[in-house]
C-alpha cells in the first residue's frame, strides 16, 4: 500500500523535514510557494505538505526580471509573514543569491535569519560545489533542501531560463550532484526543468524525495509557483505550468466593476453606510453640536446631510 503524504494524514501537528524524508516513494508530495499571510492561508488550507517561500518572490511579488535582486532581509520579511499564519505545512525558506557563497559564517547567519523568521528548513541551489555551505548549515541543525537542474540564481552563467541535462554528460552531472546532496544530508531535492528521464534517474538514485518543477512525473512530489498556478503571472508561461484558475482576470474584472459603481454613484448603497440615530438627527436640528469632539460646541449648526458628507 502507498503511504499517504504528511498533509493527508489526520492530525494538526506541523509537518517536519523528517516527515518529508519518510514520505519518499509514497503518495506524491505537494509543495506550493507563498510569500505572505493570505497566500499562506490559501495553500495551507488546501492541504499542501510544504510551503516554499521561494526567491521567485523577486519576480512574482516584487516585480524584478530575475531572482538575483532579493536579499536575506527580503526573504526573512516574507518568511515571517507566512509563519505568522502558523501553517501545518513545513515552511521552506529560500536562501537568496550571495547569501551562501561567501563564507561558512555568513551562510550560517543567513540560514539562521530565515529560521528565526519562522522557516522549518532552508533551500539552496547547486550541486557538489555547495557541499561545504550545506554541511555548515546542517552543523547548526537546520534542515537543507537542494535544488538542481535549472538553477535560476545561475541565470547569467547558464545563459537563460533553459532546460538542463539534455546531453548525456550534463544528465550524468545532475545525477552525480543529486547523490552528493543526498549523501551530505539534504532532506529533499528540487529538480527544475530537466527531461523526465533525468528526473527518473535522480529519483531512483537518492533516498530522499525529489520535488519536480518542469521535471515530469517521475519525481516524489511536485512544486508550482502560486502566481502561475492561480493565473496571476503572465510575463512567462513555461509549458510545465498548469493553470488551475485565472484569478488575475477575475481580480481585474472585480476592481473594474468597483470603479464603475463608484463612477455611477451606486457605491456605497444605504446598506453599506453608517447612519446617525434618529435621536442624534433630532439633536442636530435643535442646535450647535460638537463635531470635532473637542468638548466645545461648533459655531454653526450642521445639517444631517452635511454630517453624512463629512
Ligand atoms: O523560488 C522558487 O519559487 C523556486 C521554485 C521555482 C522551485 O525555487
Amino acid at each position: 500500500m502507498t503511504a499517504t503524504s504528511p498533509a493527508s494524514r489526520p492530525g494538526s501537528r506541523p509537518i517536519t523535514a523528517p516527515d518529508i524524508v519518510a514520505a519518499k516513494g509514497g503518495e506524491p508530495l505537494v509543495m506550493v510557494t507563498a510569500y505572505d499571510a493570505p497566500s499562506a492561508r490559501v495553500v495551507d488550507g488546501a492541504g499542501v505538505d510544504m510551503i516554499l517561500v521561494g526567491d521567485t518572490l523577486a519576480m512574482v511579488v516584487l516585480g524584478y526580471d530575475d531572482t538575483l535582486k532579493v536579499t536575506t532581509e527580503d526573504m526573512a520579511h516574507h518568511v515571517g509573514a507566512v509563519a505568522r499564519t502558523k501553517p501545518r505545512a513545513l515552511i521552506v525558506g529560500d536562501l537568496p543569491w550571495m547569501s551562501y557563497h561567501v563564507s561558512r559564517e555568513e551562510t550560517v547567519r543567513n540560514a539562521a535569519a530565515l529560521i528565526r523568521a519562522g522557516a522549518g528548513a532552508v533551500k539552496l541551489e547547486g550541486g557538489r560545489k555547495r557541499i561545504d555551505a550545506i554541511s555548515a548549515i546542517l552543523d547548526t541543525e537546520i534542515p537543507v533542501m537542494g535544488h538542481l537542474g535549472l538553477t535560476p540564481q545561475s541565470i547569467h552563467a547558464i545563459g537563460g531560463f533553459k532546460v538542463q541535462g539534455k546531453q548525456l554528460d550534463a544528465a550524468r552531472r545532475i545525477v552525480d550532484d543529486a547523490v552528493a546532496l543526498a549523501e551530505a544530508g539534504c532532506f529533499g531535492i528540487v529538480l527544475e526543468c530537466v527531461p523526465d528521464g533525468v528526473a527518473r534517474m535522480v529519483t531512483d538514485a537518492v533516498d530522499v524525495p525529489t520535488i519536480g518543477i518542469g521535471a515530469g512525473r517521475h519525481c516524489d512530489g511536485q512544486v508550482l509557483v502560486y502566481h502561475d498556478l492561480l493565473g496571476f503571472e503572465d510575463r512567462m508561461r513555461p509549458r510545465f505550468v498548469r493553470r488551475y484558475a485565472e484569478l488575475g482576470a477575475v481580480a481585474t474584472d472585480a476592481v473594474a466593476r468597483f470603479a464603475a459603481d463608484v463612477r455611477a454613484g451606486s457605491f456605497p448603497s444605504s446598506e453599506e453606510t453608517y447612519h446617525m440615530t434618529d435621536q442624534l438627527e433630532g439633536a442636530i436640528d435643535m442646535g450647535p453640536i460638537d463635531l470635532v469632539g473637542d468638548g466645545a460646541s461648533d459655531p454653526t449648526p450642521a445639517t444631517p446631510s452635511q454630517l453624512s458628507e463629512a
